[in-house]
């Protein structure tokens, strides 16, 4: 069925509807869409959970009493409608003062504002019961490469990384960090540019078990790269902890599309892997299926519901695809033609080591190279046009 439901764990940042479409050569298309006019909104079409920004829901310079009463709205919203606060993150990026960076900023009076800015929010959060904290670094970085000393940036990363670290766990927190890549936009070049570069940075924190990634893909694909392939990186290291599904087309700024209205094949694989797993496989990920999108700017009100039901859609509509891809015989046979899951076998046999392998003489000696391609190519490109006829519909 194609119709959402609460089962199908579906998310969004309230900032993402709630866009007023507002950009660097124009003006807002819509005006402020209200937190629980968004939330009601969300519940209604079967949405389970929300995300916010703490300047989502309270503006930057509210007042504690100001400040309480969103919160207690947000609160009562929630519960009326059963929604989720599945996910909180702190907006280092919109004010001025975080023009350098919050975490990096090369002011240090800065980076200590931006740390209680953010140790403010994880309360909320704990207090909110959102098991994710999502830090998306779009100001950490720079345009000039003597404005930064990129190592001792890094460092400070580390510290304020390190610090939250400790703040959840002696305050028995149940929350886990994301740490969500980006390689440009706002900034010229941003720290942790990739989720590779982000996997390699979480390894040298002092708590490394607490803190993993939230891949988006309009992101990964801003640089050039395969999402699927980042995702499965990231499953393989054990630290898929979140995501942001949107849509991009190739390597030009950042357009926050709706999922799969961008590399529609991409995010055919991205579905099959998050749903069905590897060959033969189940279900890689059982966290939210969170949208991070923006509405586009030619949209109103009606546009922005339509989006919003666009997302969970294609979701569903790809997912039955890619069911349909999997329990056809002919791709499981294509499948098997081309060893797809052989490489689960390990190269080496129980307990043979180099020894044994270079007295195996099947393996090099007699190995018949000159038999590839002669007879034995893959046939990739039979199960790529299989996989295309599912994902279109014509089988
Ligand atoms: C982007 C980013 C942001 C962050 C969000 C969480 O599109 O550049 O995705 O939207 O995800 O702000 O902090
Ligand atoms: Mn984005
Ligand atoms: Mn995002
Ligand atoms: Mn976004």
């Amino acid at each position: 069925t194609l119709t959402p439901t609460r089962d199908d764990k579906f998310s969004f940042g309230l900032w993402t509807l709630g866009w007023n479409a507002q950009d660097q050569f124009g003006g807002p298309t819509r005006p402020h869409l209200d937190t629980v006019e968004a939330v009601e909104g969300l519940a209604e079409r079967g949405v389970w959970g929300i995300t916010f920004h703490d300047d989502d829901i309270f503006p930057f310079e509210s007042t504690d009493a100001e400040r309480q009463h969103e919160i207690d709205r947000l609160k009562k919203v929630t519960a009326d409608t059963g929604i989720v606060v599945e996910m909180v993150t702190t907006n280092l990026f919109s004010h001025p003062v975080f023009k350098d960076g919050g975490f990096t900023s090369n002011d240090r009076a800065v980076r200590r504002f931006a740390l209680r800015k953010v140790l403010r929010n994880i309360d909320l959060a704990a207090e909110l019961g959102a098991t994710t904290f999502v830090m998306w670094g779009g100001r950490e970085g720079s345009e000039y490469d003597a404005a930064k000393d990129i190592r001792g940036a890094l460092e400070r990363y580390r510290e304020a990384v390190n610090l939250l670290g400790d703040y959840v766990v002696e305050k028995g927190y149940g929350l886990k960090f994301a740490i969500e890549p980006k390689p440009n936009e706002p900034r010229g070049d941003i720290l942790l540019p990739t989720v590779g570069h982000a996997l390699a940075f979480i390894e040298t924190l002092e708590r490394p078990e607490l803190v993993g990634l939230n891949p988006e893909t309009g992101h990964e694909q801003m640089a050039g790269l395969n999402f699927t392939h980042g995702i499965a990186q990231a499953l393989d290291a054990g630290k898929l902890f979140h995501i942001d599904l949107n849509g991009q087309r190739g390597v030009k700024f950042d357009q926050d599309l709706v999922f799969g209205h961008g590399d529609v094949q991409n995010a055919f694989s991205l579905v099959d892997l998050l749903e069905n797993g590897g060959p033969g496989g189940t279900p890689a990920y059982d966290g939210p299926r969170h949208f991070d999108y923006k509405p586009s700017r030619t949209e109103d009100f009606t546009g922005v519901w339509e989006s919003v039901s666009a997302n969970m859609q294609m979701y569903l509509l790809l997912k039955e695809r890619a069911a349909a891809f999997r329990a056809d015989p002919e791709v499981q046979e294509a499948l098997a033609a081309s060893k797809v899951d052989e490489v689960n076998t390990p190269t080496l046999s129980a307990g043979e080591g180099y020894d044994a392998l270079i007295a195996d003489r099947s393996s090099y000696e007699d190995f018949d190279t000159a038999a590839y391609f002669g007879g034995k190519g893959f046939g990739f490109v039979r199960l790529q046009q299989l996989a295309m006829e599912h994902m279109l519909g014509a089988r």
